[in-house]
């Protein structure tokens, strides 16, 4: 150890000493002539002799100081001389320590005889969150004394021995599951956060799936987990990517966004069915759902059509779908890429609720209202509606007001909405401009009826599904926000979309095409003729998987043959194919019919716990602004350091 860092290490360990009251010469009145356990830790630790209580050799207690976890002692275990290691959760009268591990919590009992005195200064001395190891008893609690709210509620451990490692300083919040902390002071302090009862349930639910989907993948079906890299080359198509500086100079890595291209060289390579939990990259902000380092499973296969595929993955999350979390029923439902747009407005429909968009375009036929008549003789004009029962009963003028400005800044729209009143009349500007059969037309249609809210938008159907897509996911979130059941939180609701388009019109160029899916795609093969002469016409064999309105998977059938594409690249994408020659060279050499999928792994994690965010199903995550808030990466990094990289920075000018 540098000597700088030893001498950080001691003044540490003395302000330590000095907070907590705790010295060497405590602990050795106590330590009764007994050396202490670890030499490192003989500043905080005291311990004494107890009996010796067996550790078991498999289970989470295997190979540990400890015999049992604090959670699992029950009546079963009175008698028995047990050793726990854990945090102090509670110090209770000078009577109770309440020790927390990851599985639960066991209430150690502080001897009060004289015998023990050296015993219950030592316990009554600690704060809470100290790290001890107690061997003691296992006690029946008197009876009117059990816990029913603690699964081990009807036992505590009569201390015999403690050994302190670690006496902990104040912290900038409590470890209760009942105490809110900001987000940001708890990634500041993860490591904390970790700790509580939630995050530990995340992370091994987590852990658990990870294991039986390796399980399933490779005992089941044969497939070789293969490790790709993490330092590549900016490809065109996709996100964002994160770029890594060399020594050579101009010359950069890129972090791969997906190990799309790897895995289908191990196509090609005859690995025949490829799976990794692959770490991946993206340089495009955070949300809820997205983070900029997050995990795939990843998966590849050869010789196989979309139906296998979707087979496979709807095996596989049935196989390893915790049984508490409610069986899984296969076949999944499935959706036309363009019904998903007709019905719901996005292609990730949440199907736990109706609310279906609904084409206006009978309705206002001959209407007498210009700026419809206007719209709807438009190619691709249409006028289009979205029913929200009990909306103008509950909703707020403000929640209204909101509605608008939505479609206003995200979506540049003009929203029209009509309230129909508890006797059936209508609140609306247009109210005047319907006539009465339009009106009855309109309820009869939309199916309004009183209290109900009728969001209407006329426009090109590109930007009108959208918007009313959009608002039909915020009204369900108002409306349950207001006390009304609109999606049942304990619904599975998984759904294949399919038939995608395989190309987009970018945004922002839509002269220009973009792929929906990414560029190594395979078009239908009744459409592949089209690829040639209208493009945007052509179908994809690509697939997403949608839980909940949430895509936690996408993939497709790929292309695997060189001449096509190159045409996808270069004629209709308008990239520079020689940027991916590696991979095209690969598919003239004797690939096979391939495809596959990725899973959002941190997304299912998040809906299966109910998480609000990916956040709370990873470790380690990046805040919103892709900050680690606990160790401020990223960091600066010194003029020298750089030069060796060829880089100096340009610091923007205020
Ligand atoms: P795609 O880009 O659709 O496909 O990604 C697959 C799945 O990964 C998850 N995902 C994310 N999760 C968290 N944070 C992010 N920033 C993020 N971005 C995507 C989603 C998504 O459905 N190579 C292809 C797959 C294939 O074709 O086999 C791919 O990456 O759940």
């Amino acid at each position: 150890m540098a000597t700088q860092s030893r001498f950080v290490l001691r003044r540490l360990l003395c302000g330590l000493r000095a907070r907590t009251g705790w010295s060497q010469g405590s602990a050795s009145t106590s330590r009764q002539g007994r050396p202490p356990c670890r030499p490192e830790l003989r500043h905080l630790s005291c311990s004494y002799p107890v009996c010796q209580s067996r550790t078991p050799t498999r289970g989470p207690s295997s190979l540990s100081f400890r015999s049992h976890t604090c959670g699992e002692l029950r009546l079963d275990h009175v008698g028995e001389t047990v050793t726990l290691c854990g945090w102090v959760q509670y110090l209770r009268h000078d009577l109770f320590v309440i020790l927390r591990d990851f599985s639960g919590l066991a209430q150690v009992l502080i001897p009060q005889g004289d015998s023990a005195s050296h015993l219950k200064t030592a316990l009554c001395q600690l704060t809470t969150e100290s790290v001890i190891k107690v061997t003691g008893t296992v006690k029946r609690r008197p009876t009117g004394h059990e816990n029913k709210g603690m699964p081990t509620g009807e036992i505590e451990v009569l201390a015999e021995g403690v050994e302190v490692y670690n006496v902990c300083r104040k912290l900038p919040f409590e470890i209760k599951d009942f105490v809110k902390k900001s987000e940001s002071l708890r990634m500041q302090y993860r490591y904390l956060d970790l700790r509580s009862s939630q995050m530990q349930k995340n992370l091994r639910l987590r852990s658990q799936l990870v294991m039986k989907m390796r399980e399933y993948l490779c005992n089941e079906h044969g497939f070789v987990d293969v490790e790709t890299p993490t330092l590549f080359k900016r490809t065109p198509g996709g996100a964002k990517e994160f770029v890594v500086p060399s020594r050579e100079p101009g010359r950069f890595y890129s972090l791969p966004q997906s190990p799309q291209q790897f895995k289908q060289l191990l196509m090609v390579a005859g690995v025949d069915r490829y799976f990794q939990m692959a770490r991946c990259y993206r340089d495009e902000g955070s949300k809820p759902d997205r983070q900029p380092e997050f995990t795939q499973v990843d998966i590849e296969m050869s010789f196989v059509d979309q139906a296998g595929i979707r087979s496979l993955v709807e095996g596989l999350l049935q196989y390893s779908w915790p049984a508490e979390k409610g069986a899984i029923m296969v076949p999944f439902q499935t959706l036309t890429y363009e019904e998903a747009m007709r019905d719901y407005g996005v292609d990730k429909p949440d199907t736990r609720f109706s609310m279906k968009l609904i084409d206006l375009g009978q309705v206002f036929f001959s209407t007498e209202i210009e700026f419809l008549r206007s719209v709807l003789s438009q190619p691709g004009g249409s006028v289009q509606a979205v029913c929200v029962p009990g909306g103008a009963k509950l909703f707020a003028g403000k929640d209204l007001e909101e509605l608008k400005q939505t479609a206003k800044t995200q979506f540049s729209q003009e929203l029209s909405m009509v309230l129909v009143k508890a006797d059936g009349t209508l609140k609306s500007p247009l109210k005047k401009l319907l006539s009465v059969s339009a009106t009855d037309e309109l309820l009869q249609r939309t199916g309004a009826g009183p209290g109900d809210l009728l969001l209407m938008a006329a426009g090109s159907l590109h930007s009108v599904r959208p918007l009313l897509g959009n608002l039909r996911l915020r009204c369900a979130e108002l409306l349950e926000s207001r006390g009304a059941s609109v999606r049942d939180p304990s619904a599975l609701n998984f759904l294949w979309v399919l038939n995608f388009p395989l190309f987009l019109p970018k945004e922002g160029d839509p002269e220009q095409l973009e792929s929906a899916h990414h560029p190594f795609t395979a078009p239908l093969p009744e459409d592949a003729q089209l690829l040639h002469t209208e493009p945007q016409k052509v179908r994809g064999q690509h697939y997403d998987l949608v839980l909940n309105g949430s895509e936690i998977g996408g993939g497709s059938i790929r292309i695997h043959d060189a001449s096509q594409q190159l045409n996808v690249l270069k004629s209709v994408l308008k990239e520079d194919p020689s940027l991916l020659s590696h991979l095209l060279e690969a598919l003239d050499c004797g690939a096979p019919p391939h495809g596959g999928i990725a899973l959002g792994l941190d997304r299912l994690v998040s809906i299966m716990v109910g998480a609000p965010s990916i956040r709370d199903v990873i470790a380690f995550p990046k805040s919103f602004r892709g900050h680690d808030l606990m160790s401020c990466a990223p960091d600066f990094v010194s003029e020298e350091d750089l030069k060796s990289y060829h880089i100096s920075v340009k610091w923007p000018t205020e």
